[in-house]
């Protein structure tokens, strides 16, 4: 099998107990994930539920926000996007302003960020944009893999050194788009554990003796989604001889 994992996502919502780090991985048939290098990614990403090609990571983001707030039967008002805070996507953030969709700034964390668009209902969100982490999007592309969605990317890889370092791990074309099956094809399961408190899982809670968590896992061959609430005991103290 192939394993994607980060063990903490949004190290530093989890430093200063912010709302939603995670512990997340990915598992799929061997080499059908994206062998990612450790560098930028820009990505955009919708639910499911939308007829193909409705968004473009070529086309602009008015363009985006508009042809899927036509696909949601909405006007652009009605839609909101999520993007990471970060001073290179000032452009970002004014073009999307400029269309008179709703934004909301996310300190860190966007596997999170691009699962939220699968359930705008229960999230508020119905689009992914920006550039964040490039292993973060492909185990963002694991979980819409299992839930369904639509994602476009592509590796930022705008120095010599990178696009040797991408070379090694396989990539032919430094400009290619990934969809998600590029990112993650065959049999495929994801599964995070909420770290803090967030608005996809609980964090971890210390009560007692008990330390409890909330895990999601998604499998991508039945589309199911299983939330596991785990109570985890120290063993010395309920194994006694
Ligand atoms: P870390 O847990 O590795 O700090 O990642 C958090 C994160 O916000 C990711 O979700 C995102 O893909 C990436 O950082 C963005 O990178 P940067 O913080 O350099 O803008």
């Amino acid at each position: 099998v192939d394993i994607a994992v980060d063990p903490l996502e949004g190290t530093t919502l989890c430093a200063k107990d912010m709302p939603g780090s995670i512990a997340t991985m990915a598992m799929a048939d061997g080499g059908t994930l994206l062998h990612a290098p450790d560098v930028y990614m820009d990505k955009i990403a919708i639910g499911p539920g939308y007829a193909k090609n409705v968004i473009d990571i070529d086309a602009s983001p008015e363009e985006n926000i508009k042809r899927l707030a036509k696909a949601k039967g909405v006007p652009v008002s009605a839609i909101t996007a999520l993007v990471l805070e970060r001073p290179r996507h000032e452009a970002l953030i004014a073009a999307i302003r400029s269309t008179g969709a709703a934004l909301r700034l996310i300190p860190d964390g966007d596997v999170a960020g691009v699962i939220h668009t699968t359930d705008p209902a229960k999230s508020g969100i119905d689009i992914y944009l920006g550039i964040g982490g490039a292993p973060e999007g492909v185990l963002a592309a694991a979980a819409l893999r299992c839930i369904g969605g639509q994602m476009q990317t592509r590796l930022i890889l705008d120095t010599e050194e990178k696009r040797e370092r991408a070379a090694k791990m396989g990539v032919t074309d430094p400009k290619m788009i990934y969809g998600i099956e590029d990112m993650a094809k065959g049999d495929c399961l994801f599964a995070a554990t909420g770290v803090t408190d967030g608005a996809l899982l609980s964090g971890v809670k210390f009560r007692g003796d008990v330390i409890e968590t909330e895990t999601i896992v998604m499998r991508s061959v039945t589309g199911t989604v299983r939330i596991i609430k785990g109570e985890h005991r120290q063993l010395e103290k309920f194994h006694l001889d």
